[in-house]
């Protein structure tokens, strides 16, 4: 039996009132202290994950921080929570560990905490990539949109997760803008695209305007609070939403019956999973990030294989392919916590045409 364990954390303040209602009461700096000064700690026991080649169970630990604080407090405070987490890893028996939501993006996209640590860890970035791709080809294919002559956005292009989805549909699409809040490293991006690829892509120099002309989106940026309203999308887009805390507003699922959300990333699991908790998800999905670590505990791999922000086109068709190989795969489109049924797809299109949309339908 392969072990691993997944770190996680609160996305927001809002997250913890839900889960106990008393604290409510608490002022939110309250609340926080309180959450500085929690340990990590085991929050379930993940069981009966089978390919035909292996079984593996693991661990949710939990890092009482929310994305915010991961943000605002010093980095070495975070760090040295996220790695106390890892040491519980260990102690447990888990042969790797993957970081989840923001413990992936502190210190140089889990470089630091690896370091500190006697296992192998992953940001499970890689999957991540592979599979929100996998969910825009499908989605795109649903909504009739030709990837070749659609205007793709990719929202929060500099980083780790952005910029290889940048990279990798920069082979597959003819226009492509790039949208971050660092222009001198977008640069660098569009440079390296032209040279891996020789598609010139564009930097958007307004997002919001960028957004109004774009067909395809995919946004992954590490803010911690919503960069899309319902007004800022054209009738008809597809918006892959990978980020957690989302990107995308919540009034966007009210206000814009002609576009279609999708959630980046979400897997179906091989055998009869049981995570011991309530993550948001169907019985037997999970995120991709999570999935990938589960397909390295199923492999036995000894290394670290994603961390930085440099992830390698190889390294996300690798993961990719050992998906496959343990029975890993897109478990359908969900939007807004839930599937993304047929007949809604229909109506989406058919509001879409109805709000004069000047999409390119194939
Ligand atoms: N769905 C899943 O399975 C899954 C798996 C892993 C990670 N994630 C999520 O994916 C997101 C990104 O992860 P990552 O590892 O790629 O992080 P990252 O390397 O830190 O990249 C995030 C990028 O977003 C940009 N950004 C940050 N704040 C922004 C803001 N307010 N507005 C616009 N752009 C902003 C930053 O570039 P600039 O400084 O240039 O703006 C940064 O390079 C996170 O929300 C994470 O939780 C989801």
């Amino acid at each position: 039996m392969k072990k691993f364990a997944f770190i996680f954390h609160p996305l927001d303040l809002g997250y913890i009132h839900r889960q106990f209602p008393w604290t409510r009461v608490l002022p939110d700096s309250a609340l926080k202290a309180a959450l500085r000064a929690l340990p990590p700690g085991v929050i379930s026991r993940i069981t009966g994950i089978g390919s035909a080649r292996a079984e593996a169970e693991g661990w949710f630990i939990n890092v009482p921080l929310t994305a915010d604080q991961m943000l605002s407090l010093p980095e070495e405070i975070v760090i040295k929570k996220i790695v106390r987490a890892g040491r519980l890893a260990e102690q447990l028996g888990a042969q790797v560990l993957g970081l989840g939501a923001f413990t992936a993006i502190v210190g140089d996209a889990g470089t630091e905490v690896a370091k500190q640590l006697h296992i192998p860890v992953t940001t499970g970035n890689s999957y991540t990539v592979g599979m929100a791709l996998a969910g825009i080809r499908l989605a795109a294919k649903k909504m009739c949109i030709d990837l070749k002559k659609a205007e793709v956005l990719v929202v929060g292009a500099n980083g780790a997760i952005g910029s290889a989805c940048s990279r990798i549909l920069a082979r597959e699409v003819n226009y492509l803008t790039v949208a971050s809040r660092n222009d001198r490293r977008l640069e660098g991006l569009a440079r390296r695209i032209l040279r891996e690829s020789g598609l010139a892509v564009r930097i958007a120099a307004d997002l919001k305007s960028a957004l109004t002309q774009a067909d395809i989106v995919i946004s992954v940026t590490g803010s911690a609070t919503p960069v899309i309203e319902p007004q800022d999308l054209k009738p008809g887009a597809v918006v892959c939403d990978v980020a957690r805390p989302r990107d995308v507003s919540q009034e966007v699922a009210k206000a814009r019956p002609d576009v279609l959300v999708i959630e980046g990333g979400v897997v179906r699991v091989p055998g009869a999973v049981d995570f011991g908790f309530d993550f948001g998800f169907p019985p037997g999905t999970s995120y991709a990030c999570m999935a990938e670590t589960m397909i390295l505990a199923l492999e036995g791999r000894q290394d670290s294989f994603t961390l930085g922000r440099n992830l390698s086109v190889e390294q996300i068709d690798e993961i990719m392919q050992l998906g496959n190989k343990h029975g890993f795969e897109l478990a359908g489109l969900r939007s807004f916590d839930r599937a993304v049924r047929e007949n809604e797809i229909k109506a989406i299109r058919k509001q879409a045409e109805f709000s004069g949309s000047s999409r390119r339908f194939s």
